[in-house]
């Protein structure tokens, strides 16, 4: 067999973890949904469950990933044995990349969009009803975004194809740290406006009476968007980790820092929001809204909204690359075809997709499925269902199919690390991840 790559380093592994997490799923889905969601109330569900359940089960894809050096499908066929349904659970991811990639590219060809605004300085002296104009001219021109989706889905195709380590490590490195200065520079001046208080409050004020079966299944499926769990990536980029790295390490630092960009994310635009008098709930709208509105009321705000739209792009590429990169694994290994014939299939596959994802987001859009747009479809079925169930069957596979042994061998890279609170990572994993999964996901489906 061809000899597979590894990620250089531990920091590679971080990083291009953090590459796959931070994205989208922080800057514009997070603030959606917790505006949707009541602010606080959503905010304190979607810490626990980061921590609680999200923690164990990135560990947990790490495991399976490096213990099968294998593609998402590959890896469940290797460690189950012969004649096993498990396998299943690594076609549904391969599927759920794919689903997610096709939506995801919708938004990120606004992020390249309003990067080309922000280098033609269309923000300068507009008011907020012109910024609100000028996001659905966007949304709605004939073939702007469509082009956009198309230029970033051929991005992610050329990176991938280049492979692992030139390709998505090397670039992980250098621009998350970049992307983390800019926005501490933009949360310093979100509250400074008048409306930091209102923002904040809505924020961090958890409203205890608000939290009910939709806020823990939308934070759930938010947690796990965010992480890049429950579908696969992570299987995928756990059997690039070397057998030295600390996997358990890893992703705690992953999990640490997907979560202060989202709550970054949320205290930037809360502030701004509240600020210039836009609905927290206003959806899609809200990020592509307010930070043009912050960008214009500071001073070097045109250099920052290019240096910011200019690192999204890049934020959102990097979690592009780790979506393809599952379906690119899986078609390269599972069919035996160049990752470069991988990486064009692949692409391919999800442009058909997703440019009806894009389409159906126009007003008076007739593409529409039980009165929701494709793209909406789509987030709801990753987020609310495919994640939360390959999650749980991920902790089930890695507590109860894999041998304890195995599962502990990897945990502490063959015994060179000490079991200590490894053992309870492995009871969590066994006991508390799936029970609390399986009844979030009860108490959505009880809801119906
Ligand atoms: N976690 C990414 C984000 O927050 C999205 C993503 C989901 C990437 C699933 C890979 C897998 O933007």
């Amino acid at each position: 067999m061809k000899q597979r790559e590894n990620f250089g380093s531990k920091l590679g592994i971080i990083m291009a973890t953090a590459g796959s997490a931070l994205g989208l799923g922080n800057i514009y889905r997070f603030p959606c949904e917790a505006g949707a969601n009541g602010g606080g109330a959503f905010l304190i569900v979607y810490l626990a469950i980061a921590l609680v359940i999200g923690t164990p089960l990135m560990i947990s894809e790490f495991v399976i990933g490096r213990r099968s050096h294998s593609n998402p499908i590959g890896a469940f066929r290797l460690l189950s044995g012969k004649r096993n349904v498990w396998p299943v659970v690594g076609y549904l991811g391969v599927l759920c990349a794919f689903l997610i990639l096709a939506f995801y590219t919708t938004v990120a060809g606004w992020t390249l969009g309003y990067l080309g605004k922000s280098v033609a300085n269309h923000f300068a002296g507009q008011d907020l009803g012109q910024i609100q104009a000028q996001f659905t001219a966007f949304t709605n021109h004939p073939w702007l975004p469509l082009l956009c989706q198309m230029l970033f889905l051929a991005m992610t195709a050329f990176v991938v194809a280049r492979g692992v380590k030139n390709g998505i490590e090397r670039w992980s490195k250098i621009l998350m740290p970049m992307l983390l200065v800019i926005m501490v520079v933009l949360c310093v001046k979100s509250l400074t406006l008048s409306g930091a208080g209102d923002g904040l409050r809505f924020l961090f004020r958890p409203d205890f009476s608000k939290i009910d079966g939709h806020v823990l299944i939308s934070a759930l499926g938010q947690s796990f968007f965010s992480l890049s769990i429950g579908m696969g990536a992570l299987i995928t980029y756990g059997s690039y980790i070397g057998s030295k790295d600390n996997m358990t390490s890893s992703a705690v630092s992953v999990v640490l820092a997907d979560t202060l960009v989202a709550v970054l994310a949320g205290v930037i635009i809360f502030p701004a929001a509240f600020t210039f008098g836009i609905q927290p709930e206003a959806g899609a709208s809200l990020a592509f809204t307010t930070l043009p509105m912050i960008f214009q009321q500071m001073t070097g705000g045109y250099i920052f909204c290019l240096l910011f739209f200019l690192l999204l792009v890049i934020a959102t590429l990097t979690s592009t690359i780790s979506l393809l990169e599952v379906i690119v694994a899986a078609l390269s290994e599972e069919l035996q075809i160049s990752r470069t014939k991988a990486a064009i299939v692949g692409a391919l596959g999800t442009a058909v997709i997703g440019l009806l994802a894009t389409l159906s987001f126009r007003d008076g859009s007739s593409l529409l499925v039980g009165g929701k747009t494709v793209f909406d479809l789509l987030d709801h079925l990753t987020a609310s269902y495919f994640m939360p169930i390959g999650g749980l069957l991920i902790v089930l596979f890695v507590g109860w199919k894999m041998k304890r042994a195995d599962v502990m061998d990897e945990l502490t890279n063959g015994g060179s690390l000490r079991a200590g609170i490894r053992r309870g990572i492995y009871l969590i994993i066994r006991y508390l991840a799936p029970v609390a999964i399986g009844v979030i996901f009860v108490s959505q489906l009880v809801r119906l």
